[in-house]
């Protein structure tokens, strides 16, 4: 059955001291603890090795936000899938809408840098969600089936199995306005029958679909109890680690 998953995303915060701190905090409240869901923390990406290193051994894995479209070479700036997969990271958030909104990244876009983090053994953790027009105009089915469709539907069975979603309506990001656990239970539904359509029941059964936007201690619980809610994708309160343990704890 699919796995259980809370996933901290510090977007652009934290130095790399501050981030390596965390990781001690964490690595300390966790020790001894039974935590009955994976746990993954999404750093940049000069952290990431640092972290990843000090999370081995660990049950926590380590996350990038995002990977190039380009296997290497000359694209000055940009961090590849190897490279990620090197620090010892292996998962990377990919289409966050963030990076759809301010860095204009395209399904097809998207399309590409799915495939090089499977091609370099990286967990996607592929962000979908509507705009609040979108869902006030009661086009979010439609939206969120379209970008899943049109960056992921490519795959082969095997690859799309391998690889986690997570629905993350843009109205609820960083706002404090989370969607309610039958908006969230409904649409996550509504995603797992999209991809039994295309993969199958099974894979659908297997795909693991997390919730994110303004996911807190307050509220995870209550949405984590949905059927088809694995887990979480968490920004603002992963940034520390005293905040971000009680949403893991969720699961317990
Ligand atoms: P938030 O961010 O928890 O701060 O709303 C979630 C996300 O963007 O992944």
């Amino acid at each position: 059955m699919r796995k259980k998953i809370v996933a901290g995303n510090w977007k652009m915060n934290k130095t790399l001291q501050e981030g390596v701190a965390f990781s001690n905090d964490l690595k300390e409240l966790l020790a001894g603890k039974t935590i009955n869901c994976e746990v993954v923390v999404g750093a940049p990406f000069i952290h990431l090795s640092e972290v990843a290193k000090n999370f081995e051994g660990t049950q926590v894995h380590v996350a990038a936000q995002d990977c190039a479209n380009k296997e290497s070479g000359a694209y000055t700036g940009e961090i590849s899938a190897a490279m990620v997969a090197s620090t010892g990271a292996n998962h990377v958030i990919l289409g966050h809408s963030e990076r759809r909104a301010y860095y204009h990244e395209t399904a097809e876009l998207l399309k590409e840098k799915v495939e090089l983090a499977l091609a370099n053994k990286l967990t996607p953790i592929f962000c979908v969600g509507e705009v609040l027009e979108e869902r006030e105009s009661g086009k979010h089915f439609e939206v969120v089936a379209a970008q899943i469709k049109d960056s992921l539907f490519e795959l082969s069975k095997e690859d799309f199995s391998k690889l986690v979603v997570a629905y993350e309506p843009v109205w609820a990001i960083g706002t404090g306005k989370t969607a309610s656990a039958d908006q969230a239970q409904e649409i996550h539904a509504f995603i797992r029958k999209t991809i039994a359509e295309k993969y199958g029941q099974e894979v659908a059964d297997n795909t693991s679909i997390l919730y994110g936007g303004s996911c807190n201690a307050g509220n995870a619980k209550e949405l984590f109890s949905n059927p088809d809610v694995d887990g979480g994708l968490i920004g603002g309160a992963s940034l520390e680690a005293d905040k971000f343990l009680p949403i893991i704890e969720a699961f317990n």
